[in-house]
């Protein structure tokens, strides 16, 4: 650590496509607080810089299933997480977000830096576009049968029942999940990283240099490199996310994971004008936090390219976590089956310390992992509140009864093997915390603080202070007998209000309102937690007069539990409904923003139908003639699905006056009328009892 002169740390940026779980927090908002906090009490210069994800996939589809704009969502989700985020006590020194115009310059100008240096291959490749969603597919996007194990359902990334990693192509009878079409291949030019040139020097930096990255994560990377790297697409084709900074670059815009993690510049710059100390000078310690499933963009992708652009400093470690499983099964938003945050907050309204306890408890740092409701209440009531609130509280208590609510005085005279083993475990608790917190192991970090204080109840339980308080009389002089025992009883609560001191130090990172709630009872100010304190056993001065005891756990009750419980299983039934109702209901696609002058070409005229016939060898075709009081037209249109003829003469459309003639089956149309699609797929006329003169134009 020595070496290192400022710490600077990142915690993955969220898709702003939806509300945060407490996978989020468990994979690596909470881990990464905990070890800014811990740096701050170590008094080392360091930032915490994080912010949303707010392009790509993700933030479009999730528009397009609301029926609203890709910036709607983006400014909802955005608000809600920093608010969930900020609840749960996890302290950015920035939540910045991607569409900031200081990002978009900044991911725009780290492009241009590579495309100028001639770094990116321009290839044009066949895509799978959907004609009616009118746009190019993630292979996420699109499902089909699995060539492996013929799964209906299986995504063009991957085919969930067998497990095979799959490509688009391989997949039988392709449908878009966009619209249910069949998507047709098209062509598209996009400009490629070459990952595969960067090879040799990830493996000596990663393989060779950082053998201490965890297993999980040295281990992905291994498999990534002994595969061999591939050039990689930087580019899409979207109209929402960072413009390609080129001139014949219409339509395009940067790969998601290439913006996103220069998020991470862009927010430290938007936090400080010496943002650059952060990430060019060789002696911060660059450290992200990630969930899993981000490790390749961390560790391989994202490393390559500050590696091309240059200049800047490269991650010294990644500590990623595995996931966290919920009651036994995977997480899955689209199910609901999720704890939000958001929710926990409002149900369980000051305990948001449990929740951090129980995710760092239990964090998935090394395998998945599961939370169960039963254990959050177990690990809150018997070892948040049984063990560590017991040990203070009972302390306090004692302390008012038998030292008049002041700080005892330490007799050394008198210290017996028992007082002189807590002090040693006093000592102790500090570097066993601090080891585990420098190698990112927050849950063995956490383990050492509980076992302090149940080291602390132990203690206490031994020397029995109110038993020897009974031994003594009101009558002055004492006898010897007596002062011993006095000094015994001031021995030990002196060492309990010490250790109790000592507590609030190295629980801070972990469980901040709660250290804030201990240094409340105790009268001290906050420069108290700082670390270079824990160990000390003069914390506290003797004479000194504390507050009472409050509680700082309650117990949480089974019929919490169970209704959680039973929130989530409702939760799940209640999703499954409606996307059943959902589902049958054509997503309708937000078409790209025009410019007002687009519109207003556009002549939109009211018009009756003055009669309908059905076109010669052709279902869905209807000729209609059309009266739009100024003239009459003959409009060819695909409704012969949806209305027989004869019932339609005399209603009133609105019709696209000024679109150009087209010939359908030999017929000449002259124009469009305007139908609305129904829920079930039915076109029907819209205002058609509308009283306007034909030919009045429609704006
Ligand atoms: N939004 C991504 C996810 O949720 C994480 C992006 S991390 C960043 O998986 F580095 F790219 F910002
Ligand atoms: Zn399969």
């Amino acid at each position: 650590m020595s070496e290192f002169k400022r710490v600077l740390v990142t915690a993955a940026l969220p898709y702003a496509n939806g509300p945060v779980h407490i996978g989020h927090l468990a994979g690596c908002y909470i881990p990464a607080d905990i070890y800014v906090r811990y740096q701050r009490a170590q008094k080392r210069d360091v930032k915490f810089v994080g912010g949303s994800d707010e392009h790509g996939v993700p933030i479009t589809i999730r528009a397009m299933k609301e029926g609203v704009t890709p910036q709607q969502i983006v400014d909802k989700y955005h608000e809600q997480i920093k608010q969930s985020l900020g609840q749960m006590g996890i302290s950015f020194d920035i939540y910045s977000r991607t569409t900031s115009p200081v990002h978009h310059k900044t991911a725009a100008d780290f492009f241009k830096k590579l495309f100028d240096e001639g770094l990116f291959e321009e290839r044009e490749s066949e895509q799978y576009y959907d004609e009616k969603a009118n746009m190019f597919l993630a292979d996420r996007y699109i499902v089909g049968t699995c060539p492996v194990c013929s799964n209906d359902n299986a995504y063009g990334d991957q085919c969930e029942r067998c497990g095979s990693a799959l490509s688009p192509d391989q997949l039988i009878n392709p449908r878009s999940t966009l619209s249910d079409v069949v998507p047709v291949k098209k062509k598209t030019k996009h400009w490629y990283f070459p990952l595969q040139d960067y090879e040799s020097f990830l493996k000596k930096w990663i393989l060779e240099d950082h053998t201490e990255w965890k297993n999980n994560v040295f281990g992905q990377c291994k498999s990534w490199l002994d595969n061999g790297l591939q050039p990689r697409a930087m580019t899409r084709d979207s109209n929402w996310g960072i413009k390609v900074p080129l001139p014949d670059a219409e339509g395009k815009v940067l790969y998601v994971w290439f913006d996103a993690p220069i998020g991470y510049i862009s927010a430290t710059k938007e936090l400080t004008e010496n943002w650059a100390d952060y990430w060019c000078k060789e002696d911060t310690k660059l450290v992200h936090f990630i969930g899993k499933d981000n490790i390749v963009f961390h560790c391989i992708i994202f490393p390559a390219m500050l590696k091309a652009h240059g200049n800047f400093v490269l991650p010294d470690n990644v500590p990623a976590n595995e996931f966290l499983n919920i009651e036994g099964d995977k997480v899955s938003t689209s199910r609901n089956w999720a704890v939000w945050v958001h929710e926990y907050v409002k149900d369980f309204p000051g305990c948001e310390d449990v929740l951090r306890y129980v995710l760092c408890a239990n964090a998935p740092e090394n395998k998945d992992n599961d939370f169960t409701w039963k254990d959050f209440q177990d690990r809150n009531n018997n070892e948040l509140a049984s063990i560590f609130g017991n040990f203070i509280n009972r302390t306090f208590v004692l302390m008012h009864k038998l030292c008049e609510g002041k700080v005892p005085r330490l007799h050394t005279d008198v210290l017996d093997e028992k007082d002189k083993g807590i002090i040693a475990d006093i000592e102790a608790a500090k570097g066993k915390v601090q080891t585990a917190l420098e190698h990112y192991r927050f849950r063995d970090a956490l383990y050492e603080v509980i076992d302090l204080s149940r080291k602390g109840n132990k203690y206490m339980q031994e020397k029995e202070p109110w038993i020897l308080a009974k031994s003594l009389t009101q009558i002055f002089p004492k006898e010897e007998a007596e002062t011993i025992a006095q000094k015994s009883i001031d021995n030990c609560l002196h060492l309990c209000l010490q250790l109790t001191a000592n507590l609030s130090i190295l629980i801070n990172p972990f469980l901040p309102a709660t250290a804030g709630k201990m240094t409340y009872m105790m009268k001290v100010v906050e420069r108290m937690l700082d670390w270079e304190n824990a160990g000390r056993i003069d914390l506290l001065k003797p004479g000194y007069a504390l507050r009472a005891p409050e509680i700082l756990f309650r117990k949480i009750e089974d019929a919490e539990i169970e209704a959680q419980i039973q929130k989530l299983k409702a939760g799940v039934a209640e999703t499954a409904k409606t996307i059943e109702q959902v589902s049958t209901a054509p997503i309708s696609i937000i078409k790209p923003e025009i410019q007002f002058d687009d519109f207003a070409k556009i002549d939109l005229r009211t018009g009756v139908i003055l009669s309908a016939e059905k076109v010669a060898k052709a279902d869905k075709l209807l000729k209609l003639e059309i009266d739009l009081g100024y003239e009459k037209r003959t409009i060819v249109s695909g409704i012969a699905l949806h209305h027989a003829p004869e019932t339609i003469v005399g209603k009133r459309v609105v019709v696209v006056a000024n679109l150009a003639p087209r010939k359908m089956r030999g017929i000449e149309s002259n124009g469009m009328i305007l139908m609305a699609e129904n829920s079930d797929g039915k076109l029907i006329f819209v205002n058609s009892d509308t009283e306007v003169a034909n030919g009045s134009s429609v704006s």
